[in-house]
């Protein structure tokens, strides 16, 4: 395996991008006129040729997330090793539908969601599985959590009930509207609770619409805590909403997308504290963990409700293989699914923990000192008083001065010499 050659033709790569802009500038209109003046399909095409204008599009037109200066988004920049396991899933074209066509495959995986699962303080019979992404990680932990609070769920739907209701708040991820919409709950099921200063979730109008809800004939059965907000990084009390749902009967759902990654830093992990009480938990390796898309995981510690949600009996595929192993389609959302866990196991061993602490603890590092430029250069006000928390957490933008668009990205010389370092040692552009 050419590790070494994959590993220069990315160094090459991204020193070229580095010396060029970060944004495309271009239309649809150019982009649409490009292909369609060269790609009628009607005769084959040389394949270097080929590749070589795809490379070029790409290049010129695609935002640049190795780029130095590239501070924005989620998308991280990718490490060699993640590079080469889509390479070699590419090439093997495992079938994670079930066990026996790729036996190496699903223990792969197994064994690193397991590993990840006892991080999050899981018990060992937990469930897992990896996903497109973590809208797909959020809609499972709603099925699963949905067939365990009303058993004729999954043969009735919802007709006989009486309108579950799931508790969110302003920043919690969007998908949880659409996934209302999917599995017929209605985007009405969804409650907004208030936020605190720190936009936080606020306990009080958590239990005051939770309350009402039931005086007036919902059924409340979920809540969302967020650990690590899309807009602000802000984390949702979950040692208390733990408690709640406890005494609530409620299903406790951790959307750990971006911020569970941090799970592995012993500095870092004390604001996931109460992460271990979750029925489910999302989290991205496509985010913190860079490793390319799609790659989420859903972890529930109810495997017989996962299972009950998910089961398929079919005579077109094959019996169940004996023993401990689970056939994926019987155990998630994907029915025919890619090998999407060999890029977090193959990046785990090869930086191993400690390389990721280092690489997370250095990006925790310099969302401090983005803090702090913002707010001496009066250009952010900090929502949360938490620090050493990954970049743009607790900061809320006031826009660019100059143009007036947002979001307002520091020109503060440090922080951008700070992080051309920090490319240098790792490999993650985690922000916002
Ligand atoms: C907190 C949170 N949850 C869920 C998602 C959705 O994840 P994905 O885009 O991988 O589907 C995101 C995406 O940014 C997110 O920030």
């Amino acid at each position: 395996m050419a590790f070494d050659e994959i590993r220069s033709v990315a160094e090459k790569l991204a020193a070229e991008i580095a010396v060029g802009p970060i944004v495309p500038s271009v239309t649809p209109q150019e982009i649409r006129g490009h292909l369609a003046a060269r790609y009628d399909f009607s005769k084959p095409l040389d394949l270097d040729e080929v590749g070589a204008d795809v490379e070029a599009m790409l290049r010129t037109w695609q935002v640049h997330v190795t780029h130095p200066r590239y501070f924005g988004l989620f998308n991280p920049s990718v490490t060699p090793a993640s590079i080469v396991a889509d390479t070699l899933v590419a090439m093997y074209n495992p079938q994670l539908a079930t066990w026996r066509t790729s036996p190496a495959a699903n223990e792969i995986e197994r064994h690193t969601l397991a590993w990840l699962a006892s991080k999050f303080g899981l018990p060992a019979g937990a469930s897992a599985s990896f996903t497109s992404g973590g809208a797909e990680a959020n809609l499972s932990a709603v099925i699963v959590a949905l067939t365990r609070a009303f058993p004729s769920y999954g043969e009735h739907g919802l007709k006989h009930l009486p309108a579950p209701t799931i508790y969110v708040t302003t920043e919690s991820h969007h998908s949880f509207n659409k996934i209302a919409h999917m599995t017929g709950l209605g985007r009405r099921a969804i409650r907004t609770i208030a936020t605190e200063r720190n936009l936080t979730m606020d306990l009080r109008d958590l239990a005051r619409q939770v309350a009402e809800d039931r005086r007036r004939g919902f059924a409340p059965f979920m809540v969302v805590g967020t650990a690590g907000t899309t807009a602000a990084g802000a984390i949702d009390p979950l040692p208390e909403l733990a408690r709640f749902c406890r005494s609530e009967n409620l299903w406790l759902h951790v959307d750990a997308a971006w911020g569970g990654a941090a799970i592995l830093s012993p500095r870092l992990r004390g604001h996931l504290a109460g992460i271990e009480a979750a029925d489910s938990i999302t989290c991205d390796a496509h985010k913190w963990f860079s490793v390319p898309m799609g790659a989420g995981m859903f972890f529930c510690r109810h495997a017989a409700a996962v299972g009950e949600a998910f089961h398929a009996e079919t005579s077109y595929m094959p019996g169940k293989t004996a023993g401990p192993a689970v056939d994926p389609y019987t155990a998630s959302v994907q029915w025919s699914r890619r090998f999407i866990g060999l890029k977090l196991f193959l990046a785990l061993a090869h930086h191993g923990e400690s390389g990721y602490v280092e690489m997370i603890e250095h990006q925790a590092r310099m969302g401090d000192l983005l803090r702090e430029s913002l707010a001496s250069a009066g250009r952010g006000t900090a929502s949360t008083p938490r620090s050493s928390w990954p970049p743009c957490t607790g900061i809320r933008s006031r826009g660019c001065p100059r143009c007036g668009s947002a979001p307002a990205l520091p020109s503060c010389a440090r922080a951008s010499r700070a992080s051309a370092r920090a490319r240098r040692t790792s490999r993650t552009s985690c922000a916002r």
